[in-house]
C-alpha cells in the first residue's frame, strides 16, 4: 500500500493542489524535457524555447512546435490525468500544470491553471490578436492578418508567466493543505517555487517522479513511481471513505 503513511488523514484534506509537469504525459507518449528518455538530451533547449531563438530562426522554432503540436493533438491522456479528474467528484482539486499538451483538460479536470501557457494557443508578435488553432498550419511560420509572424501563446526561457495566473497559482499553493508534485523536475522558475509556498502553510507534500527531483529532500511521502501506476491508487483512498 503506498499511501498507507496518510491514509488515515485522507479525508481530512480539504484542498488538494497538484504542481504537474513533462513526466504525467510521459505515459500519454510526450516525451519530456530532462528526464531519461529527455527529449531535449538531443536538442539544445536554449536553441528552441526563447524569444531570441524565435526571432533568429521563426521557421526552426515553428517547425519544432509543428511537431510537438502534431504529437500532442494525437495523444490521449493517461491513467494519471485521468485519476486526477475523477478526484474531483471527491474533493476540492487544482491543478498548476507547465504543460501545454491540454490533457489534463482532455482528461476532465475543471480547474487547470497553465502557468506556461498551450500549444493550441497562438498569438500575433505584433498586435492583440491571439486565437486557439487545433489545426496543422500549411505555410511556416504563420502570418497574421496583419502581415506580421504569429508565435506559440507559450512562456518562453526568460518570458514572465501570464501575471493573473501566476497570482492564483501562488495564492492557491498558499492555502492547499495538500500539494502532489508529479512529473516535474522542478528545475524551471518560477513554478519550482510552488511547493515552498505549499510548505510554509503547513501542507502535506507528496512526490510522485521515478527519479529524484531538486526538492526530493523538501517531501512528506516520495512514491519513486510512475504518476500513470501510482494515482489511480491514490483516488482510490477517496473511494473507501
Ligand atoms: N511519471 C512521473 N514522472 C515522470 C515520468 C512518469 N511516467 N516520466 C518521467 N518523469 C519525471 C522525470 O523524472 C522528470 O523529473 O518527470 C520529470 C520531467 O522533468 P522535465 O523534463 O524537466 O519537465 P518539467 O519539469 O515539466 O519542465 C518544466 O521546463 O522546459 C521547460 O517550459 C518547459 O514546462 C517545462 C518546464
Amino acid at each position: 500500500m503506498m499511501f498507507e503513511s496518510i491514509k488515515e488523514e485522507i479525508k481530512d484534506f480539504k484542498k488538494i493542489v497538484f504542481v504537474t509537469g513533462a513526466g504525467i504525459s510521459q505515459e500519454s507518449g510526450i516525451p519530456t524535457f530532462r528526464g531519461k528518455d529527455g527529449l531535449w538530451r538531443n536538442y539544445d533547449a536554449m536553441k528552441l524555447a526563447t524569444i531570441d531563438a524565435f526571432y533568429e530562426d521563426p521557421k526552426l522554432v515553428w517547425e519544432w512546435y509543428n511537431e510537438r503540436r502534431s504529437n500532442i493533438f494525437s495523444a490521449s491522456p493517461n491513467q494519471g490525468h485521468i485519476a486526477i479528474a475523477e478526484l474531483e467528484k471527491y474533493t476540492d482539486v487544482t491543478i498548476l500544470t507547465q504543460n501545454i499538451d491540454g490533457l489534463h483538460q482532455k482528461a476532465g479536470s475543471s480547474h487547470v491553471l497553465e502557468l506556461h501557457g498551450s500549444i493550441m494557443k497562438i498569438k500575433c508578435t505584433v498586435c492583440e490578436f491571439h486565437d486557439e488553432i487545433m489545426t496543422e498550419f500549411s505555410e511556416i511560420p504563420p502570418l497574421c492578418k496583419c502581415g506580421n509572424i504569429l508565435r506559440p501563446d507559450v512562456v518562453w526561457f526568460g518570458e514572465s508567466l501570464p501575471q493573473d495566473v501566476w497570482k492564483n497559482a501562488m495564492i492557491l499553493a498558499s492555502q492547499c493543505d495538500l500539494m502532489i508534485i508529479a512529473g516535474t523536475s522542478l528545475v524551471v522558475s518560477p513554478a519550482n517555487t510552488l511547493p515552498i509556498y505549499a510548505k510554509q502553510n503547513n501542507a502535506v507534500l507528496i512526490e510522485i517522479n521515478p527519479e529524484k527531483t531538486e526538492m526530493s529532500s523538501e517531501m512528506d511521502l516520495i512514491l519513486r513511481n510512475t504518476s500513470a501506476n501510482v494515482l489511480p491508487e491514490f483516488v482510490s483512498l477517496f473511494k473507501e471513505n
